[in-house]
């Protein structure tokens, strides 16, 4: 059976990939400070506390599971405002952690590493949408740490070592069994905020209303966090999804969805633009695989598991 060691795995998307890894019949090995995971992400599953640069502990995860054949890294700081206050604490944690993280692991013999970069770090220019080809201009800290994160990767690609990045736009839901989810109480980004606004009665901040856009307001893309685990999954395993996966996804069910909030103008933000969203047509042409949620599980998922929350505990705070 195949292993692969999931770094920040008890975050969301990192828990998420552990658990499409499972489905998959992959073993995920989890490595996670829980600087920002939960804990209960990682019940039932092989769990390292501690940081990715900490050389000492990726050894010994190593030594334990001599079988780890890649590496997803998921390890980050992601939060766009706190990146402006605080640049020094997130190239620390994101761009130095990750060398001392790779040269670790190639001490170790590993070579196999998938990157989660993100999207942010494209220049989504006003009237056009954004593709791999689309140029490379990250507005905020948070996400030129990203670039420079990939650009540091490739360097060391071309030494040895095959890093692949992969850039996630919006991931929004939680996974289609409700393992896992988003974990924050207050995210930073549009759905958790409309969620919020609509749970506490009030109306939905719409950041930007003058964009030169249909209705002036900026236009983005999202992908149900369910998905993006798929190619991961896949790049780090020859593996073929389980049947349990699919009829479980089959006996999902969905409830209405609520009226939306009404919504109220607030000022752009600044590290923000018009558009930042995919068109299909040159990625439907380069990818092998397809986007597999169903709508009618997509749906309860989507709301990031705030309906039934089994991952909430009576410590959190309101
Ligand atoms: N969520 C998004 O909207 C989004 C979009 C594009 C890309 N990404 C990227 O995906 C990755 C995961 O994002 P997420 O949304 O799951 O964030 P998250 O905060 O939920 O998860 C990150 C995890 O990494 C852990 N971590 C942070 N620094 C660590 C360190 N030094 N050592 C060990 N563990 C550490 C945290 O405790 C947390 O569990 C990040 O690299 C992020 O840049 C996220």
């Amino acid at each position: 059976m195949t292993t692969v060691l999931i770094a920040g795995g008890a975050g969301y998307i990192g828990s998420t990939v552990a658990s499409a890894c499972t489905d998959a019949g992959i073993t995920p090995v989890i490595l996670d400070n829980l600087v920002r995971g939960r804990r209960e992400f990682t019940s039932g599953r092989a769990f390292y506390e501690g940081d990715i640069a900490d050389g000492a502990l990726v050894d010994r995860i190593f030594s334990e599971h001599p079988d780890i054949s890649a590496v997803v890294h998921c390890a980050a700081l992601i939060v766009v405002p706190e990146s402006v206050a605080d640049p020094i604490g997130y190239y620390e944690a994101n761009v130095a952690k990750s060398l001392a993280f790779v040269s670790h692991l190639h001490r170790n013999g590993c070579d196999r590493i998938i990157f989660s970069s993100s999207a942010s770090i494209y220049r989504a220019e006003d009237g056009s949408s954004v593709n791999e080809d689309s140029p490379l201009a990250p507005q905020s800290p948070y996400a030129r740490t990203k670039a420079v994160c990939e650009e540091m990767f490739a360097d060391i690609a071309v030494a040895g070592p095959r890093v692949l990045s992969l850039r996630y736009f919006n991931p929004v839901g939680a996974d289609p069994e409700l393992r896992t989810g988003l974990q924050l109480k207050r995210p930073s980004h549009a759905l958790g905020v409309l969620i919020q606004a609509h749970q506490e009665g009030r109306p939905f901040p719409i950041t930007g209303t003058t964009y030169p856009t249909r209705d002036g307001t900026g236009i983005r893309d999202y992908v149900h966090v369910g998905t993006s685990p798929r190619p991961t999954s896949r790049r780090s395993s020859a593996s073929t999804p389980s049947s349990r996966s699919r009829s479980a996804r089959s006996r999902s069910t969905w409830a209405p969805a609520p009226a939306p909030p009404s919504g109220s103008c607030a000022p752009r933000s600044t590290t923000s633009s018009a558009r930042r969203w995919p068109p299909w047509t040159p990625s439907r042409a380069r990818v092998t695989w397809r986007g597999a949620t169903p709508r009618a599980t997509g749906r309860p998922s989507c709301w990031g598991g705030r309906r039934s929350c089994p991952w909430r505990t009576a410590s959190d705070p309101p």
